[in-house]
C-alpha cells in the first residue's frame, strides 16, 4: 500500500460552469476539484488550505468508512471543528475498500458552491473485478443555482421561509449549459465562454468503458443516459452488483454506480449523453444537461446530428422503484447478513413548522447541529453540551396518515443523538408521507457515515410491521451507504453498529439536511483512540476536563 498526498488551496473564484459567472469554491482552481487516485488499502493525506479568507470549511469523504479514524471524517459538528480561514488541515485516512466514492463540503450549504469531487479507488495489483473493461472514467453529475449559498440558507431559515425555487442548470463534469439570452445585465453571461462548453468524453469505437457516475446535486434526482447506448450497471456505492442492463440510470444525489458501456454504434459520428429532473416537476426545473460521447476521430466538438434524447417522465415513480428493486449483490460477493435485528428504529421523515419556521423532521424532531462536535463532547465526558434526552424511535403507525397533509405542529428542534451498543445489528426503517402541500411527497436520499448498510427492501404506502419484514432480501442484498426514499413509500436497511464513532445519517439534498433532516448515532466511543487536537478550537472544546 502506498501514501498519496494532496496540497489542496480552497478559495473562492469566479467560473462560468454553464455560462453563467458566480463566486465557487474551487480547490486549486477547479470544480470540481482534483480526483483521488488510490489502490486499496492507501493511505490519503490531503493537506487542506482554507483560503477563504472570512469563511470556515470541512470535507467529507463521502462512502470511506474512516475505521480507526472517525475524526477525520470531515462532518462539521459532529466529528470535528470547522477548518478557520488561512489554517492548514490535515486530513490522513486509510481507503480500505475498492470503489467509487466522493469528497465533498460538509459545512452549512458549501457542498453546492462547488466544494466537491470524485474518489476512485482501484483493487490491487493482480486482483481482479468480476467484468472486464479497457478503460475507465468518472463524471458526476450536478445542479446548479445562480444564488449564492448564503442567499438560499437565509432563505431556508426566514419567517417568511423564502424558496430558493429549482436550479438553473445541471452540470455534467462541471458543465452545463444556461441560456444566456434570458441575462439582461452585460458581462454576466457569455455562451461563447470556453468554460461552458459541452463536457466531451471521447472514445474508441469497439471498446468497453466502464464510467463512474456520480451525483452531488444539492436537490434533484435524475436520469442519466447516452443515446443508442445501453448501459450495464456493475457498481454501486463501491458494492459490485449482480449486472443489470438499462436504458436510463436514476441516480440520487450522494450514490455512486459504475456502468459498462460498449461504443459499439455507428462510428462515423458523435453522440448525445443527457441528464433530466426527475421526481420533481421537470418543466418548472433546469433543462437537461448535456454531454458528447465523442467517437474518435470525429470532431470532439461536433454536435450529434440527432436531438437529444429525452429522459424519463418526471412524475412516473414506477420505474424508479423498480430500478431500486434491481439492485442486489453480485453473486460472488454477497457480505453475509445477520438475519435478525437487534433494534429497530423507525424514521418517518415530515415537513413542519418549528416555532414559525418551515422544517424537515424525523419522529418530529427537527435535527440540530451543536456548536461542540459530539466526537469531542462525549469523549471528553461533557455530556452536558447536547440533550442527553434519546431521540424517537417511532411514531404512531397506527393512527398516522402518510397521505394526508398534516399539522404536524408538534415538533420540536433538537441535537439529541442515537446510542447504539457497539456490535448490534441495527434495522432502520425510513417512512416517507405527506409533506406541508397537499398531495406532495419527495424522494430523500439517505446517506449514512461510517458504514455501509444492507439494503432489505423498498415498498409503497405505509411500511407493515408485521408482514413486511417478511418479504426483506436476506438472500442477495447490496450494500450501500446511500439510498432513496420513494415518494409516500419506505426504505428498509440494516447495519452493524461496529464502527467506534459519532456518525450523521441524513438527507443528502443539502436544504433538506440544513433544515433539520437527519439523525446521529454514536457507537462504541470507548473504543475511539486519543482524539488529535486538530479537530479541536470549537464551542467549548477548550475547557478543561475538570467541569
Ligand atoms: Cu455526502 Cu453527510 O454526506
Ligand atoms: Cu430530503
Amino acid at each position: 500500500a502506498r501514501i498519496r498526498h494532496y496540497k489542496w488551496e480552497v478559495k473562492y473564484e469566479f467560473k462560468s460552469p454553464d455560462c453563467y459567472r458566480k463566486l465557487v469554491i474551487a480547490i486549486n482552481g477547479k470544480t470540481p476539484g482534483p480526483t483521488i487516485l488510490a489502490q486499496q488499502n492507501d493511505t490519503i493525506i490531503v493537506e487542506l488550505k482554507n483560503s477563504l479568507l472570512t469563511e470556515n470549511v470541512a470535507i467529507h469523504w463521502h462512502g470511506i468508512r474512516q475505521i480507526g479514524t472517525p475524526w477525520f471524517d470531515g462532518t462539521e459538528g459532529v466529528t470535528q471543528c470547522p477548518i478557520l480561514p488561512g489554517e492548514t488541515f490535515k486530513y490522513q485516512f486509510v481507503v480500505d475498500r475498492p470503489g467509487t466514492y466522493l469528497y465533498h463540503a460538509h459545512y452549512g450549504m458549501q457542498r453546492e458552491a462547488g466544494l466537491y469531487g470524485s474518489i476512485r479507488v482501484s483493487v490491487p495489483d493482480g486482483v481482479s473485478e468480476p467484468f472486464a473493461y479497457d478503460y475507465d472514467r468518472s463524471i458526476i453529475l450536478n445542479d446548479w443555482y445562480h444564488k449564492s449559498t448564503y442567499e438560499q440558507a437565509t432563505g431556508l431559515s426566514s419567517i417568511p421561509f423564502a424558496w430558493v425555487g429549482e436550479p438553473q442548470s445541471l452540470l455534467i463534469q462541471g458543465k452545463g449549459k444556461f441560456d444566456c439570452a434570458s441575462v439582461t445585465q452585460p458581462n454576466v453571461c457569455n455562451a461563447t465562454n470556453p468554460e461552458c462548453s459541452f463536457y466531451t468524453m471521447t472514445v474508441i469505437p469497439g471498446k468497453t468503458y466502464r464510467l463512474r457516475i456520480a451525483s452531488l446535486t444539492a436537490l434533484s434526482a435524475l436520469s442519466f443516459q447516452i443515446e443508442g447506448h445501453n448501459m450495464t450497471v456493475v457498481e454501486a456505492d463501491g458494492h459490485y452488483v449482480e449486472p443489470f442492463v438499462v436504458q436510463n440510470l436514476f441516480i440520487y444525489s450522494g450514490e455512486t454506480y459504475s456502468v459498462l458501456v460498449k461504443t459499439d454504434q455507428d462510428p462515423s459520428r458523435n453522440y448525445w449523453a443527457t441528464t433530466n429532473v426527475v421526481s420533481r416537476n421537470a418543466t418548472a426545473s433546469a433543462p437537461p444537461g448535456l454531454a458528447i460521447l465523442n467517437y474518435y476521430p470525429n470532431h470532439p466538438k461536433r454536435s450529434p446530428p440527432t436531438t437529444p434524447p429525452s429522459g424519463p417522465f418526471w412524475d412516473d415513480v414506477k420505474p424508479r422503484f423498480q430500478q431500486s428493486l434491481a439492485i442486489k449483490s453480485h453473486r460472488d460477493f454477497v457480505h453475509t447478513i445477520p438475519q435478525t435485528p437487534d433494534r429497530v428504529i423507525v424514521l418517518l421523515n415530515t415537513q413542519n413548522e418549528v416555532d414559525g419556521r418551515r422544517r424537515w423532521s424525523v419522529n418530529n424532531v427537527s435535527y440540530n447541529i451543536p456548536h461542540t462536535p459530539y466526537l469531542i463532547a462525549l469523549k471528553q465526558n461533557k455530556t452536558h453540551l447536547f440533550n442527553q434526552a434519546p431521540p424517537p424511535e417511532g411514531y404512531d403507525f397506527v393512527n398516522y396518515d402518510i397521505y394526508k397533509r398534516q399539522n404536524n405542529s408538534n415538533a420540536t428542534s433538537s441535537d439529541s443523538i442515537y446510542r447504539l451498543k457497539f456490535n448490534s445489528t441495527v434495522d432502520i426503517i425510513l417512512q416517507n408521507a405527506n409533506t406541508m402541500v397537499v398531495n406532495n411527497s419527495e424522494t430523500h436520499p439517505w446517506h449514512l457515515h461510517g458504514h455501509d448498510f444492507w439494503v432489505l427492501g423498498y415498498g409503497e404506502g405505509k411500511f407493515d410491521i408485521n408482514n413486511d419484514p417478511k418479504k426483506y432480501n436476506l438472500v442477495n442484498p447490496i450494500m450501500k451507504n446511500t439510498v432513496p426514499l420513494h415518494p409516500y413509500g419506505w426504505t428498509a436497511l440494516r447495519f452493524i453498529a461496529d464502527n467506534p464513532g459519532v456518525w450523521a445519517f441524513h438527507c443528502h439534498i443539502e436544504s433538506h439536511f440544513y433544515m433539520g433532516m437527519g439523525v446521529v448515532f454514536e457507537e462504541g466511543i470507548e473504543g475511539v483512540g486519543k482524539l488529535p487536537s486538530s479537530i479541536m478550537g470549537c464551542g467549548k472544546t477548550k475547557e478543561s476536563h475538570n467541569p
